[in-house]
């Protein structure tokens, strides 16, 4: 009988790579993969808890679902990711057909729990968070056809920032083995992928020791960096105040590695830097993009940032605006704080008003627009390496993106035979999120 799977994935790339993981694990069960729910057998919905925003997209999907399987008695319905982790028991009470709710430290037992669901009619809650990080459940020629991919090489996160319900969620850091890694970066060059982004919560304490070796992250990047068909390598996250001069060093040194990192700063203000307990000042911040720029002058800096932590003044927010008029960021995630349940920050008082969050984060983004626009401009009769990664949602051209992550836009007639390859274009133009270019031969 063909059964067919349907996964909904919400949140960062680690659900991504995760909800992956499962399709996998899924596939290797002789199940089928299906992009509508509608078909679906089995249901899963890997969701994301880090804002209320995206809490709320998971609890609406999963009434939806909820109404389907009503029509689809036989459908199996899962939560899992972060929103299960956190609220698995009272998901399971509100939606009474959920078959199981399963935290992201558990997503290995993924086939005992569907089989215990289906043959025993089960409901499942599995939110140990102890549990070592999977290893993936190999699918041959799953990657078949994707040009980027991610490899988590470490689970969970020790640093308890004050408004993060992440170490809640998916646990105490865990890096895995390098020699998993390493097979599993072979695996997916061997599929055809050209890059792989390392992913971890905090990538720059990626640590794995035995009697006779001792790995950090730079060593790490660099034995993954050298391997062969690999054309570009990236990672994400790390934070700042563990941002190690070798690592900083890498980019001066590892080929593959892109001109590109993303480094969240979340606030401006030495006073709401230290309420978050983020460990490090903006003047620390602003030394280590310059420490960067000095080894890699072309380098794209993105970050994350929010607007309207407890307490947060006129003055505070000015400081962040400071940072990123001196920083001029390629680009920036911007957020506006929510409390999440648990936290310490979810405790401090006194609360910014929503309007007042709504307007800080306007003017963020305005000046951001700007400055985003401004760079993308600045590429305008420039010639860059683009590394095609499949048709582009405009009709008739391709998409691709420059070693710094910046969209490329273009028109060929064979663009596929370019998918997977790295070709030279000249910008033409520039959009606010995308370039578009031409090809030189
Ligand atoms: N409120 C608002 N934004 C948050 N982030 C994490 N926790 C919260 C919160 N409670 C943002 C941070 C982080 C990104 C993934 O989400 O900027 O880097
Ligand atoms: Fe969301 Fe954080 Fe979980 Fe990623 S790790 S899905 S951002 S809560």
């Amino acid at each position: 009988m063909d059964r067919k799977f349907f996964i909904k994935t919400f949140g960062c790339q680690m659900n991504v790579y995760d909800s992956d993981y499962m399709a996998q694990c899924l596939i290797n069960m002789g199940w089928s993969s299906t992009n509508n729910p509608e078909e679906a057998d089995l249901v899963l919905v890997n969701t994301c808890t880090v804002r209320a925003k995206p809490e709320q997209k998971a609890s609406t999907t999963l009434g939806r679902l909820s109404r389907l399987k009503k029509k689809r008695p036989h459908m199996i319905l899962g939560v899992v990711g972060c929103l299960a982790q956190e609220k698995g028991e009272e998901l399971m009470e509100r939606f009474p057909l959920l078959d199981f709710a399963v935290g992201p430290r558990e997503i290995a037992q993924i086939k005992e729990t569907i089989t215990k669901a289906m043959e025993k009619k089960e409901r499942v809650v599995a939110l140990d968070l102890d549990e070592p990080p999977p290893e993936p459940d190999n699918c041959p020629g799953y990657f078949q056809g994707r040009v980027t991919a991610f490899i988590s090489i470490m689970q969970g996160c020790n640093n308890f920032c004050s408004y993060c319900i992440v170490p809640y969620v998916r646990g105490r850091e865990a890096s895995r083995a390098p020699q998993q890694i390493l097979q599993e970066a072979r695996s997916l060059l061997r599929q055809g992928v050209r890059e792989i982004t390392l992913l971890g919560q905090n990538v720059n304490s990626y640590l794995w020791e035995s009697d006779k070796e001792r790995w950090d992250f730079p060593r790490l990047l660099r034995e993954v960096g050298g391997l062969p068909g690999l054309l570009r390598l990236r990672f994400t996250t790390s934070h700042p105040k563990d941002l190690s001069e070798g690592l900083i060093a890498s980019f001066g040194q590892i080929e593959t590695l892109c001109p590109h990192i993303h480094l969240p700063f979340q606030a401006g203000s030495n006073r709401v830097l230290e309420l978050m307990k983020r460990g490090y000042t903006k003047e620390d911040y602003i030394e280590l993009i310059e420490n960067l720029r000095s080894v890699r002058p072309e380098i794209a800096i993105t970050a994350d940032v929010m607007v309207g932590f407890p307490g947060e003044t006129d003055e505070d927010f000015h400081h962040t605006m400071d940072l990123i008029q001196q920083v001029e960021f390629d680009g920036l995630f911007s957020f506006k704080y929510s409390d999440r349940a648990g936290t310490l920050a979810a405790t401090m008082e006194p609360k910014v008003p929503e309007e007042e969050k709504a307007e800080r984060l306007k003017i963020l983004q305005e000046f951001q627009k700007q400055v985003t626009f401004e760079k993308n401009k600045r590429l305008i009769g420039k010639t860059v390496k683009v590394l095609v990664e499949g048709p582009s949602r405009r009709k008739g051209q391709y998409m691709g993106r420059t070693p710094t992550n910046k969209i490329v836009n273009f028109p060929a007639t064979e663009g596929n035979s370019l998918v997977g390859k790295e070709v030279t274009l000249k910008i033409k133009r520039a959009n606010l999120n995308s370039l578009i270019g031409s090809l030189l031969n």
